[in-house]
This record gives C-alpha cells, sequence and structure tokens, in this order.
C-alpha cells in the first residue's frame, strides 16, 4: 500500500466518522483537527465586569480567536457563582468545542467540568486554577508565588528598608504594616499570601514590621470576591480598632489593585494623604489604570504588572493545540496540584511597577497610552 493510499483512506474514515459525529455543533466530539477555525466554538468564561483587568482579558481573547477565525461565546457571570454555572452548561449544550474557564470559586464547577468531559470538551483554566476536578487539561497563568514574593518585596520598598536590587535600604524601622489577602476560594490566594509572606518574614521576625491588628492568618484578612468596599470596611475597622492611640499605618500588603483603592479611600477618610501624616507604602496588582494613576500621582507606592494580552495569547495558543489534537506545551507539571491531579501548566513572568517604571512598562510596551495613564481611564 502506498503512502498516498492509506492518506485517501484514512481521510475517508475521517469524513464517514464526522457525519457519524453529526458534524457541526457536536461539541469535543467531532473530530475538531480537520474542521475549519469558522465551524468551531470557544466558550470563554469569565468572572465579572467589575474589575477592568477581566473586561480586558475578555476582549483580548476574544479578538485573538476571532482572528484566527474562530467563533467566540463569551460570558461574564457577575461574581454570581450560579451565574457562571449556568453560563457554561450552555456554552456546553449549545456545542462549544473548548472552554477557557476564569472561576469565581475555584471548587465550584465539578458538575460542568464532568459534562464537558463526557463529550471530550477540552478545559482550559484560566489565570485562576479550578480545583477538586479531574476534568481540567491545562491552566494558564502568571508566576502565581512570584507574584506574591514581589508583592513583599514591594511594600519592603515602598517603606524604605530595601531598594529595587534588593539590597538594604535607607529606613530601618520599625514599621506598623497591616496585611490584606484575596478571596478564599480563588486558588490564587494562598500563592499570593505565601509568597508575600514569605518575602516579610525576616523582617515580622526580628520586629522591624510589626502588624499592628495582630491579623496574620489569612482567613482573618482575606477579602471575600476580592472587593473594594470590602476592603475599604475592614482598614476602615483595622484604623479604628489598632491606630486610635496615635500610632501610624506605615505600610499595608494588598494583594489587588481593587483592594489597594479600598484601603486609600479609608485611609483618605481618616486623614492620610498629608505631610504629618503620609500615605502608606501599599502595593497592588494588575496594574489596573485608575490604580496606575495613584501610582503617578505617588498615592499608592507599586502594583504588579502582568500583561493580559500575553496570557490572552496562551489561551489561545493552547485552545488551537486542543482543537488541532495537539498537546499545548507546558512549563511547569509539578506547582499546580488541584486536590485530583498536578494540571499542566503554562506560567508567564510577571514585573513589579513603581512610579519609575510606569512609561517604560506600560505605555512603551503599548499596554496604555500615556493620555490614558494620565486621566486615569482606558475610555
Ligand atoms: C486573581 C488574579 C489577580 C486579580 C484578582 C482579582 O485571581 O490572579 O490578578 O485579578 O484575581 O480579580
Amino acid at each position: 500500500m502506498t503512502k498516498r493510499f492509506v492518506a485517501t483512506v484514512s481521510g475517508a474514515l475521517l469524513v464517514l466518522g464526522l457525519a457519524a459525529c453529526g458534524g457541526q455543533g457536536a461539541g469535543g466530539t467531532t473530530d475538531t483537527a480537520s474542521q475549519q477555525p469558522a465551524d468551531l466554538t470557544i466558550g470563554v468564561s469569565m468572572p465579572t465586569q467589575t474589575s477592568e483587568r477581566w473586561i480586558a482579558d475578555g476582549k483580548s481573547v476574544k479578538e485573538k480567536l476571532e482572528a484566527k477565525g474562530y467563533k467566540v461565546d463569551l460570558q461574564y457571570a457577575n461574581d454570581d457563582i450560579p451565574t457562571q454555572s449556568q453560563q457554561v452548561d450552555q456554552m456546553i449544550t449549545q456545542g462549544a468545542d473548548v472552554l477557557i474557564v476564569a472561576a469565581i470559586d475555584g471548587t465550584a464547577l465539578s458538575g460542568q467540568l464532568q459534562a464537558a468531559a463526557d463529550k471530550k470538551i477540552p478545559v482550559i483554566s484560566y489565570d485562576r486554577l479550578i480545583r477538586g476536578s479531574q476534568n481540567v487539561d491545562f491552566y494558564v497563568s502568571f508566576d502565581n508565588y512570584k507574584v506574591g514574593v514581589a508583592q513583599g518585596k514591594s511594600l519592603l520598598r515602598g517603606l524604605g528598608l530595601e531598594n529595587a536590587d534588593g539590597s538594604k535600604g535607607t529606613k530601618t524601622g520599625p514599621f506598623n504594616i497591616e496585611l490584606f489577602a484575596g478571596s478564599l476560594d480563588d486558588n490564587n490566594t494562598q500563592f499570593f499570601f505565601q509568597g508575600a509572606m514569605d518575602a516579610l518574614k525576616p523582617y515580622l521576625d526580628n520586629g522591624t514590621l510589626v502588624v499592628k491588628s495582630q491579623q496574620t492568618k489569612v482567613e482573618q484578612i482575606a477579602t471575600l470576591r476580592w472587593q473594594q468596599e470590602a476592603a475599604q470596611k475592614r482598614m476602615e475597622n483595622l484604623l479604628t480598632s489598632s491606630y486610635n492611640d496615635g500610632a501610624k499605618v506605615a505600610g499595608v500588603l494588598s494583594p489587588y489593585d481593587g483592594i489597594s483603592r479600598g484601603i486609600i479611600t479609608a485611609l483618605q477618610n481618616a486623614g492620610y494623604g498629608t505631610a504629618a501624616k503620609p500615605m502608606p507604602a501599599i502595593t497592588g496588582q494588575d496594574a489596573e489604570i485608575a490604580s496606575v494613576k495613584l501610582i503617578n500621582d505617588g498615592v499608592q507606592s507599586s502594583t504588579i504588572f502582568k500583561d493580559t494580552r500575553k496570557l490572552a495569547e496562551e489561551a489561545v495558543s493552547t485552545a488551537e493545540a486542543f482543537l488541532q489534537k495537539k498537546t499545548p506545551e507546558a512549563n511547569d507539571t509539578k506547582t499546580y496540584n488541584n486536590g485530583v491531579k498536578v494540571v499542566p501548566a503554562y506560567l508567564l513572568p510577571i514585573q513589579a511597577v513603581f512610579k519609575e517604571d510606569v512609561t517604560k512598562a506600560l505605555v512603551d510596551s503599548g499596554y496604555y497610552t500615556a493620555a490614558q495613564v494620565a486621566a486615569g481611564k482606558t475610555k
């Protein structure tokens, strides 16, 4: 048998196979490798539109998939778990061929993922790891532990205890600080917290840093759904309960820009932000435009830039690999155990951004325009 004949026969079998599966609309049960992008749909499930970062993520993923000719079903779940479950269910019944999911609650989608697995629809966990399910095929994210370390180090630098290169800074402390963490149902929260605490530990151990409220456990400092208002409330409570003796807060570890903005509002309402009562060094994450302006204005100390365009690209190339029945390239096959299995991951690098880095990291890279940074808005 010649090679060409084998190819022809297998091609014919493939066509028969596709016909038997009902072709288009049958989700992952079709042989997606032989279909045109225009016949394939990617379901993209994002947590919320209240945060600018997820709007940017959804937009990037959609645009990049559509540029390759795929159909995209992009849904936002309003930070509501039943809504997200329902949206993913619907993507499956409407014939999605791949799912890209940034979960609200990392453990809440097991039923949906089982339904996806039954139809052989690959599932890509986006930014946040989906836990407790065998049916997560790949994880695209940033190095979340390194994000935490960079946040801890940024706090040390903001306080003047360390320089940018990690060498000893000009200040010696002791400093009062307070700690904030993200939502406990998000797998990233523990990575950020652990990384930050590893960076801060020597300074906490030797008394250079003092958490005056004594709230240092992740359960005590967590922020449900990463909400700005919840963070503002907690900061207000901390100021009343632990700083009513004239003591001042010198630094706040914040895991996300939205939380940082809530903290800043509480501090400003309490009279911080003057020469006599300077704004503490406050960290963040995501380089959200409103916070980049606050950094430029000297109100927020730093953020962690995670280039969502690159994450979107990674999600798209992973989806494409699955559709072409190839194995996506992982660069981490050890770290992300979701409780049932270690999920192969591709982790992207991160970058701490202080005022002096804004232009190079965020404007020169085309992430924002100078006008957007000046306005603190993207529109
Ligand atoms: C995390 C994500 C952060 C931040 C946060 C709040 O899962 O990794 O970058 O966006 O959610 O949305």
